[in-house]
């Protein structure tokens, strides 16, 4: 049995003294979950301040990108073993804002799962298509695609501790979730990819994630569908409803 995972993607949202807020609020409503992996991925100038505040709960914390070198003269960039130490369990790579608006390749993405992994950190990667990508019929060549070079070089024994979080980009922030059916059948699609990659074994143990408009509403269908083992959030994580979510 898979263990599930809800992770909140906050994107460029909260202030150090607004994520205090946030946390204290979410704290007693899924600090104790035991059922379900709970992670927060605020922006990095909050993470010190997430870790603290989340000790001896069952939450995790996570960041939302790093790069690929180890230290030196990279202005702007964070290190992994800088999130390491800061106390980080997750990093959410490649999503589909960072492939966007900020040009990340598949073969960044894989240099990013290689050096996350190297240092301990547990990869949530992101893919997805346009809906334009939907519309031609190429949703499942777009993404297999995503995941083989994502997981290129991956050693078995490493990627059960990978995440892959399925997130139609039409879907993102719109409001306009997919539909049960269109997140399982890419969901089990990226379990069959896997399983060509490693094995079946290995396939079933890989957690993956619908994102995408998740809502308390709609996330228990969408989490009872057989390849979703859970959902990465985001407008809905910025408030208390994150709770329900993470109950469904
Ligand atoms: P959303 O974002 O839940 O606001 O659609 C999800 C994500 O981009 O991770």
């Amino acid at each position: 049995m898979r263990r599930r995972i809800v992770a909140g993607n906050w994107k460029m949202n909260k202030t150090p003294s607004e994520a205090r807020e946030l946390i204290e609020t979410l704290k007693p409503l899924v600090g104790d979950e035991k059922d379900v992996d709970v992670v927060f991925c605020p922006p990095f100038v909050d993470i010190a301040l997430a870790v603290e505040l989340v000790k001896g709960t069952n939450i995790k914390i996570g960041a939302q990108n790093m790069y690929y070198e180890e230290k030196g003269a990279y202005t702007g960039e964070v290190a992994p073993e800088m999130l390491k130490d800061a106390g980080c369990e997750y990093v959410i790579l490649g999503h589909s804002e960072r492939r966007g608006y900020f040009g990340e390749t598949n073969e960044q993405v894989n240099k990013k799962v290689l050096k996350a992994i190297e240092h301990g950190l547990k990869p949530i990667i992101c893919v997805g298509e346009k809906l334009e990508q939907r519309e031609q019929g190429i949703t499942e060549d777009l993404v297999r695609m995503q995941v083989k070079i994502a997981m290129k070089d991956v050693k078995k024994e490493d990627a059960v501790n990978c995440v892959i979080a399925y997130e139609p980009i039409w879907a993102i922030g719109t409001g306009r979730t997919a539909t049960n059916e269109q997140a399982e059948e890419v969901c089990g699609a990226i379990r069959k990819v896997l399983a060509e990659i490693f094995d079946q074994e290995t396939a079933d143990q890989i957690r993956v994630q619908y994102g995408g408009s998740v809502n308390a509403k709609n996330a228990a269908d969408l989490f009872a569908m057989p390849d979703i083992d859970g959902g990465l959030v985001g407008g809905a994580s910025l408030k208390a409803d994150f709770a329900d979510i993470v109950k469904a």
